[in-house]
């Protein structure tokens, strides 16, 4: 366990888990937090074999969000301190959203605002049934920003997003499920091996595959069939040259050896 300030970091061959722990503050995200964040992402990037990062948080909230006190209210009067404490989240955050390994919140307790949008980047989600969802900004008189409103509606729909920007209603990590904004809501005895399992299936793959897949993704949400067409294309070839060619030369050669269904299962990398 690599442990800073404010967040925890384990790092098991190719599964990291990143704990938010400032369980007394509902890991309320403080300026330190923002900053341990970056460390753990560093740790992750470094240690160069991490396939899956789940991020949760210690004790009984994932994150009440960012730090109304200490990022908010204290800087408030010194606009240059006001702008630096809030560019490390607001950078830590696009790091998360661009991170090459397969990103999943595994949402345990409260989500408010900071803690909302850190699902909402994630590639992947999982909650617990009852864990509150929240956009608190409008309670205290602002909109969701830093990301937060981005995270709104690319993870829901429009109706949805701008029911809870604007109404500051909690939803329910089985809510979350129903609107698509968490892939599985669970009991929260079962938050740990379901977490667990879609690890599994992200870690037998191959890893620059992973990321090109979510480049790909990411990239061709945005364009229109002929660009997006071209691009896959491109990241195809290069998919190919940086893995040796392991799709023709290992996965589909066991295929013809009829030793695994693609359509069932994943090849085994490590055999010829
Ligand atoms: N910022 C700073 N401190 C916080 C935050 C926060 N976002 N959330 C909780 N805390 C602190 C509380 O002030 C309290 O501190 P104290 O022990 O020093 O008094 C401690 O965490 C425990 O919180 P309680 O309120 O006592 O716990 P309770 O279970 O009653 O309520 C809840 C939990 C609902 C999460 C409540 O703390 C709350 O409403 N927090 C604010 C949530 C929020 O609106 N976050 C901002 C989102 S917007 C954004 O991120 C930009």
């Amino acid at each position: 366990m690599i442990t800073f300030e404010t967040v925890n970091v384990e790092i098991d061959g190719p599964t990291a888990t990143i704990y938010f722990n400032r369980p007394d503050k509902k890991n309320a995200m403080s300026p330190q937090l923002h900053q341990d964040m970056h460390k753990a992402l560093d740790a992750i990037e470094d240690d160069g074999n991490v396939k899956a990062v789940v991020i949760t948080g210690v004790g009984d909230s994932f994150s009440a969000g960012m730090d109304l006190e200490e990022c908010f209210l204290r800087p408030y009067n010194d606009p240059m301190l006001f702008y630096t404490t809030n560019l490390v989240a607001l950078k830590w955050f696009q790091r998360l959203k661009a991170f090459p390994a397969v990103t999943i919140a595994k949402v345990n307790g409260y989500a408010f605002g900071g803690g909302f949008e850190v699902t909402g980047l994630c590639d992947l989600a999982v909650a617990a049934e009852h864990v509150k969802f929240g956009l608190s900004e409008i309670n205290f008189g602002i909109f969701p920003a830093g990301g937060a409103s981005w995270a709104a509606t690319h993870n829901l729909q429009r109706k949805q997003a701008l029911y809870y920007i604007l109404t500051g209603d909690t939803m329910t990590g089985k809510q979350a499920e129903e609107f698509g904004f968490v892939n599985k809501a669970v009991p929260a005895e079962e938050l740990d091996a379901v977490t667990d399992k879609i690890v599994s299936k992200i870690v037998n793959k191959n890893p620059v595959t992973l990321r090109l897949a979510k480049e790909v993704y990411e990239r061709t949400t945005h364009l229109d069939l002929p660009e997006a067409i071209d691009y896959d294309q491109a990241k195809l070839w290069e998919l190919a040259r940086l893995t040796s060619n392991e799709w023709i030369n290992v996965a589909l050669k066991q295929f013809e050896k009829r030793s695994f269904r693609p359509g069932v299962e994943t090849y085994k990398r490590d055999v010829a």
